[in-house]
């Protein structure tokens, strides 16, 4: 039997609570299929508190020998500034572990109806995860208050756009064969527009992939009015990051977005975690949904080549929201939407 072993870190709020849910369902899943060991870190906005920063120096290097890394949520604005956790925690992960293809799938689960009613809809988000809008270039030029000017550089090199890209044709092909691509390029004339003519170049390739070029704000409307028309969707860091929580919202709410962080070319471990943060207003009530979190572990199965207990874990999710569980906020606690799931694992 193989053994993987898995970093964790709950991180805040609910993210603690939905890792809980999810290392539950995974205990269920992984009986007779495959063993796993957990360390679990405590790196998060307490954990800055105590000492001055969101990991310890060497946190990366701690985590590079880990099969996968599973995450809560980071955040607690109300004691750490979020650039300061975001960019001391999630943030570099992703960057130093090369997870340059964030994947966010969003279809409506059995008896869940989203707040649009939106339906027939199977939309997989490719999110460029490593540069662009993220980059960290740029800083405050101080000249009196009344000059201050504040840059924020978005960085779009070829390597990162073209291999986020191609990662989205393949994904197309594997699915209905087609790819939205979605850009700003009307009024963002350098890194839009190049990101435009490498979606023309690939195209030329992948010619069994139809192509549709969308504006970030057409698209927005689109995925309100008609998203059933998407298929594969590949959108910047910053426009990935927005589609998706309303991805998540047609799908009946945060709780229900899964989150993929891959490196594709497993060099370093890949990241699961939920959409969503880690909701201050609903931390620590058990209310959280866990759906996504579990959702998400079973992104990590398939990662980790465990197919067939991936498409347990979200048939069991399946199951417990067709018999009405955790189908609306408020409905289900925490609990019971994981013992729902357990227990259709386990049925
Ligand atoms: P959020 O996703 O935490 O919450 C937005 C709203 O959705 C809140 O009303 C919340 O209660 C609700 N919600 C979120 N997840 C839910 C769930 N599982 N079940 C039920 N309701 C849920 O976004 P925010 O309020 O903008 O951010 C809070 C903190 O989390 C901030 O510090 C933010 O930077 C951080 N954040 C972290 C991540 C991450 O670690 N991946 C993602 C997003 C936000
Ligand atoms: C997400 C989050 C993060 C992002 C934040 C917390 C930095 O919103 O994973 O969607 O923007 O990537
Ligand atoms: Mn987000």
């Amino acid at each position: 039997m193989k053994t993987y072993n898995l970093a964790l870190i709950p991180g805040d709020g609910i993210g603690v609570d939905v890792t809980d849910a999810a290392m539950k369902v995974l205990g269920a899943v992984a009986k007779g299929r495959f063993a796993f060991e957990t360390t679990s870190f405590p790196w998060s906005c307490e954990y800055y508190l105590k000492h001055g920063r969101m990991m310890p120096e060497d946190g990366i290097e701690t985590l590079r020998g880990f099969d996968a890394i599973y995450l809560g949520a980071v955040g607690w604005p109300a004691t750490v500034p979020d650039s300061v956790s975001l960019h001391g925690l999630l943030l570099p992960i992703r960057k130093a572990f090369n997870q340059y293809a964030n994947i966010r799938p969003h279809r409506l689960l059995a008896g869940v109806e989203g707040p649009l009613k939106a339906e027939g809809f199977d939309i997989l988000c490719i999110r460029e995860n490593t540069e662009g809008e993220y980059s960290g270039a740029g800083g405050r030029v101080h000249e009196g208050k009344d000059n201050e000017v504040a840059v924020e550089t978005s960085v779009f090199t070829r390597a990162g756009v073209e291999r986020i890209l191609r990662f989205g044709f393949e994904q197309a092909r594997s699915r209905r064969g087609h790819l939205t691509s979605v850009t700003k390029s009307n009024a963002q004339k350098y890194s839009m527009v190049f990101w435009d003519e490498v979606t023309r170049e690939l195209a030329a390739e992948y010619t069994d992939v139809t192509v549709s070029h969308m504006h970030i704000d057409a698209m927005v409307a689109k995925m309100v009015m008609a998203p059933q028309d998407l298929d594969v969707v590949v959108a910047s860091n910053l426009f990935g990051d927005i589609l998706t929580d309303l991805g998540a919202a047609i799908q009946g709410g945060l709780g229900f977005a899964a989150s993929a962080n891959i490196n594709p070319d497993r060099s370093a471990p890949s990241m699961f975690e939920p959409v969503h943060g880690s909701a201050p207003d609903i931390a620590g009530k058990n209310i959280a949904n866990p759906v996504a979190a579990i959702w998400s572990v079973a992104q990590m199965l398939d990662h980790l080549g465990e197919a067939e207990a991936s498409a347990a874990v979200l048939s069991a999710i399946e199951a417990a929201t067709a018999n009405g569980i955790g189908i609306r906020p408020g409905l289900n606690t925490t609990d019971e939407i994981t013992a729902a799931v357990i227990a259709a694992l386990e049925a």
